[in-house]
């Protein structure tokens, strides 16, 4: 199976199993709108847990809040949102079609990357062993071809990109003949800048409504709290300020299922600091957060920073850590030192005060600020896309099971009574009832053990614990793990502690 057609099974699978439907599906679906069911949300819940405990929990200098979706309109102004958080658009003449202009480059870009990887590869396997990929990527003549395409492309791109020329942009998609997957033509439109934040009103009547916008990113709610913050908390720079909350883009290319989507959802972290203490810092989150993914337990080599060529006007240092997703290496999380534009800003348009005294040195300043900020449906995205397998079992049956990392998976344990009847429901119940206060469980009756065995494989349950005819003579369940399939007899009384080693999230947050 490609990996295209991977991603598509895993659509499905995400449907079927509850985890994630298309929003307002009986009316024909909204386009990149989704709704989390059952399974999604309880991943989705211990995805959130797992970044607020390490993040307010394991930090002592780091709290949380929790601000509105609606905010005053200047703050937008404020932040640069209202002038300049644009994405470049271009149409197709024939086909009426919208696109972003960025992207079809990328896209091109990402393809040229792609031919050049499959020639690697295709050497790998020729040469066996004995294959040497510096060697082979400086002398193949189908190598060298594309890679110098690409290098020259590229090279134009982020030069465009620096200097904001939207005119070079729409002539290297002339140059490069990429034309609109609907017309398969190359008549383009100039390229235009649209504003990505939704608008709405508020007041009572039409005459009295003030346009207000939808946060287009949880921050800006952190940065106007500081001052509550800093002083309610008598927080001592430096300290931090986490959130997690609704974002809204009007994104114009949603595609890749819930990796762009017009409602998100954040998980964002300033960290105020001393001015010119920013880089240590930058470096320091950079490391820690790379070590929240890692510890995931999904490979570090599906993991890497990606240092932005091009920094924002307020920015000197910004990353993302990208993750290798179906459709190849994209942003995870963005790690950006904004230095004191945003406070800064704020103190100018709201005409407040907003400083820190430092009591050690008998200064004032505008303290600078050290950003994370990660999706948290990328990183449902990101989990589920790798815990995805088909397996070909030794039966020749297939089973299809998520390997979720176990504290993540929304139902740590699947109780399943062998009949239901000679007493085995009653004695499921009350594991149930023993379980359910520290783990969520699902309680199964109907069909064959093998049959329960695969849904919960496909929802990503750690443990089937199966109550048999014997349990009533020795007190001991079947206890079957998800991975490995291993079954094993376990004491009832000791299957608490056998789940909690495999599924608590404090054993995550231990190792960071
Ligand atoms: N406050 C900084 C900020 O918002 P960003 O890079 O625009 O930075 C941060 O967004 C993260 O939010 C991204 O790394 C991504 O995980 C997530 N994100 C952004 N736009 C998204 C969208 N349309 N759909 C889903 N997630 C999105």
């Amino acid at each position: 199976m490609t990996q295209d057609e991977l991603f598509k099974v895993l659509v499905a699978h995400c449907k079927e199993y509850g985890f994630i439907f298309p929003s307002s599906e009986i009316y024909d679906g909204l386009a990149a709108v989704y709704d989390y069911g059952q399974m999604g949300v309880e991943l989705k819940n211990n995805i959130k847990s797992y970044w607020w405990n390490a993040m307010t929990r394991l930090n002592e200098n780091i709290v949380g809040i929790d601000s509105c979706i609606f905010m005053h309109p200047r703050i937008w102004e404020a932040s640069g949102h209202v002038s300049a958080f644009n994405d470049p658009l271009i149409d197709n003449k024939d086909s009426k079609k919208r696109y972003r202009a960025d992207v079809l480059i990328e896209d091109y870009l990402g393809k040229l990357e792609e031919k050049v990887n499959k020639e690697v590869e295709k050497g790998r396997r020729k040469f066996g062993e004995s294959f040497d990929e510096a060697q082979f990527r400086a002398t193949n003549p189908n190598v060298l071809r594309e890679q110098a395409k690409y290098d020259q492309v590229h090279e134009r791109y982020v030069k465009a990109e620096k200097a904001g020329d939207f005119a070079e942009y729409r002539q290297i998609i002339i140059d490069c003949n990429i034309v609109c997957p609907i017309s398969g033509t190359c008549n383009w439109t100039d390229v235009r800048q649209f504003n990505l934040m939704f608008s709405t009103s508020m007041g009572s009547t039409s005459e009295g409504a003030n346009i207000i916008y939808l946060r287009p990113e949880t921050a800006q709610g952190i940065f106007v709290n500081y001052l509550n913050v800093q002083k309610t908390g008598r927080m001592k720079i430096p300290f931090g300020i986490a959130q997690i909350g609704k974002a809204f883009r009007n994104e114009i290319v949603a595609r890749q299922f819930i990796f762009r989507m017009r409602e998100f959802e954040q998980m964002e972290m300033q960290f105020f600091i001393k001015p010119g203490t920013e880089l240590e810092w930058f470096a320091k989150w950079k490391e820690q957060r790379m070590k929240w993914h890692v510890n995931l337990g999904m490979g570090a080599e599906n993991y890497r920073f990606h240092d932005h060529e091009k920094l924002a006007h307020y920015a000197n240092a910004a990353t993302d850590i990208e993750f290798q997703f179906p459709f190849g290496f994209k942003e995870l999380e963005g790690i950006h030192s904004r230095t004191n534009f945003d406070l800064g800003n704020h103190q100018k348009f709201s005409g407040k005060k907003i400083q820190y005294f430092d009591n050690e040195t008998n200064e004032s300043y505008t303290p600078y600020v050290i950003e994370t900020s990660i999706g948290v449906d990328r990183t449902v995205l990101a989990v589920l896309s790798h815990s995805f397998h088909e397996e070909k079992l030794e039966n020749g049956e297939t089973r299809v099971v998520l390997s979720i990392p176990p504290a993540l998976a929304p139902v740590k344990a699947a109780v399943l009574p062998l009949v239901k009847k000679d007493g085995l429901p009653e004695v499921a119940q009350k594991i149930m009832n023993d379980l359910k206060y520290d783990f969520n469980c699902q309680y199964e009756d109907k069909d064959s053990i093998g049959k329960r065995y695969r849904r919960q494989d496909a929802i990503g349950t750690p443990f089937c614990i199966t109550i048999d005819h014997e349990t009533l003579n020795d007190n001991c369940v079947t206890v079957r793990d998800r991975d490995t399939m291993q079954q094993e007899r376990v004491p009832i009384a000791e299957l608490h502690d056998l789940i909690d080693k495999r599924v608590n999230l404090n054993n995550l947050l231990r190792n960071l």
